[in-house]
């Protein structure tokens, strides 16, 4: 049993291909499945389909050294692996709250009746609590009579725009486990950053579910404490920003996470909380986890606003103002746009009447895609040309490098809005500019 396992990945996106690629290049055999026939084409052709810092390299020692290959057949995956880990998505569902699982069933129930040796099911995917438990009665009922297959969760930190980074050497490994066996298997899969004495927490099932949504809830109210703290800021003429800066000095709060500002969105923190919400009411103990709405309703207050503040540097009215709108992903570093805070403003200022042009150094494909409606710029500069507020919606270190005289010429009128607490407001102010920031007067 101490021997290295095989591994298969199944889900080929963000954590799929990351989590792939990275254990072939820590010495394992990898097969990558994804039901995508265009995709796993892209993955064998050497190219990451999102854009990830360092990946592409990553991906081109993985194929080189031969222990990376990519399927679209389950069969293929069964018969190959001996432990399988599941990293499809786990979105918001249409039109309620809770995570929709179709993606971790499919993959499940597709790999379940070819499986004809024992082997263990690993779920990397955010789910609601008792997932495992309810995954393990249908591969019951689905693999062939007699095999013997575990399920076991791996919860997956990993940040966008430091994917390999918290992969190759994660803060905590996490073993949600019901065996002795299933823990060894995961132990001989994980041995790379076992020896690089990566902290290990051994529990389990339901506990290792738990771990990630109640991570990411921590971080999501961290983020709508500090904003929270902005809005009274607003009412008082205090500045959220030396607020922050003065908790962070006490270690027992930090300053990670404390960063005001127009809040957070992306394909994680939005949708786990309210999945995490709708399974506490499920399960009946909704009320302990009745503050995460608060998180949710400040978080999006945020958007709002921001959109004020422009509108008020627009002079009252955003009817006809060309707005010239800085940052579309989610963050920096990325080029994700799912619940894209600056998108969502960038679509609250268009409905209003103003012609909004956005510009971002990674996102524009995906934006475009999304928001055919927007305008769109091929740089700062045509963005700028004759805007008559400039929004700095997503903090890109390209934005951070504007030199204020320099965009002082090109815009109608010197007035912005840093959405994002980005930029030295006294550089901004000596250079002539009317900056304004959330929390700040
Ligand atoms: C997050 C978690 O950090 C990660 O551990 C988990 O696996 C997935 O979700 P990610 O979505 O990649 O990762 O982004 P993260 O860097 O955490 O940022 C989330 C959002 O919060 C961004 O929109 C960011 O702009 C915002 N944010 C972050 C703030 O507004 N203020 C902060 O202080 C920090």
């Amino acid at each position: 049993e101490g021997a290295k396992p095989r591994l298969t990945v199944l889900g080929t996106g963000y954590l799929g291909a990351t989590h792939a690629i990275c254990m072939a290049v820590l010495g394992f055999e990898v097969l990558g499945m994804d039901v995508d026939e265009a995709k796993i084409e892209t993955l064998r052709s050497g190219r990451v389909p999102f854009y990830e810092p360092g990946l592409p390299e990553m991906l081109q020692k993985a194929l080189e050294s031969g222990r990376l290959r990519f399927t679209t057949s389950y069969e293929e995956v069964a018969e190959f692996g001996d432990v399988h880990f599941v990293c499809v998505g786990t979105p918001q569902r249409k039109g309620s709250t809770a995570a929709d699982m179709s993606y971790v069933d499919a993959v499940v129930s597709g790999l379940a009746p070819h499986l004809d040796r024992r082997a263990l099911i690993v779920g990397k995917s955010t789910v609601p609590v008792g997932t495992a438990a309810r995954l393990t009665s249908l591969v019951q009922s689905l693999a062939p009579a007699g095999t013997d297959i575990e399920l076991a969760w791996n919860p997956e930190f990993l940040r966008e725009g430091f994917a390999v980074e918290d992969t190759m050497r994660p803060d905590r490994l996490v073993f949600g486990v019901a065996s002795d066996w299933a823990r060894e298997r995961l132990s001989a899969a994980f041995a790379p950053m076992l020896a690089a004495d990566v902290p290990l927490v051994v529990t389990d099932l339901p506990t290792a579910e738990l771990v990630k949504v109640s991570a990411n809830s921590f971080l999501a109210t961290k983020i709508s404490f500090i904003n929270a703290m902005a809005e009274v800021c607003e009412a008082t003429g205090a500045d959220v920003q030396d607020l922050a800066a003065a908790l962070a000095y006490d270690n027992r709060i930090g300053g990670r996470f404390l960063r005001p500002g127009l809040g957070f969105g992306g394909g994680c923190l939005p949708k786990d909380i309210r999945a995490y919400i709708h399974r506490a009411e499920e399960l009946g103990v909704g009320q302990a986890v009745s503050f995460l709405r608060e998180v949710d309703a400040i978080n999006l207050r945020r958007r709002a606003r921001t959109v004020d503040l422009i509108r008020a540097q627009a002079g009252g009215s955003l009817a006809g103002v060309t707005v010239c709108a800085l940052g579309a992903a989610f963050k920096p570093n990325s080029d994700d746009i799912r619940d894209a805070p600056a998108l969502d403003v960038a679509r609250l200022l268009q409905e209003e009447g103003a012609i909004v042009r956005v510009y971002d150094p990674q996102a524009m494909d995906n934006a475009r895609r999304v928001y055919p409606d927007l305008h769109y710029a091929s740089s700062v500069a045509e963005a700028a040309a004759g805007a008559q507020v400039v929004a700095l919606l997503t903090e890109w270190d390209h934005f951070r490098e504007i030199d204020p005289v320099w965009l002082g010429e090109l815009v109608a009128k010197k007035a912005i809005v840093d959405g994002r607490h980005a930029l030295d407001q006294f550089a901004w102010r000596e250079a002539g500019w009317d900056y304004k920031a959330l929390g700040r007067t």
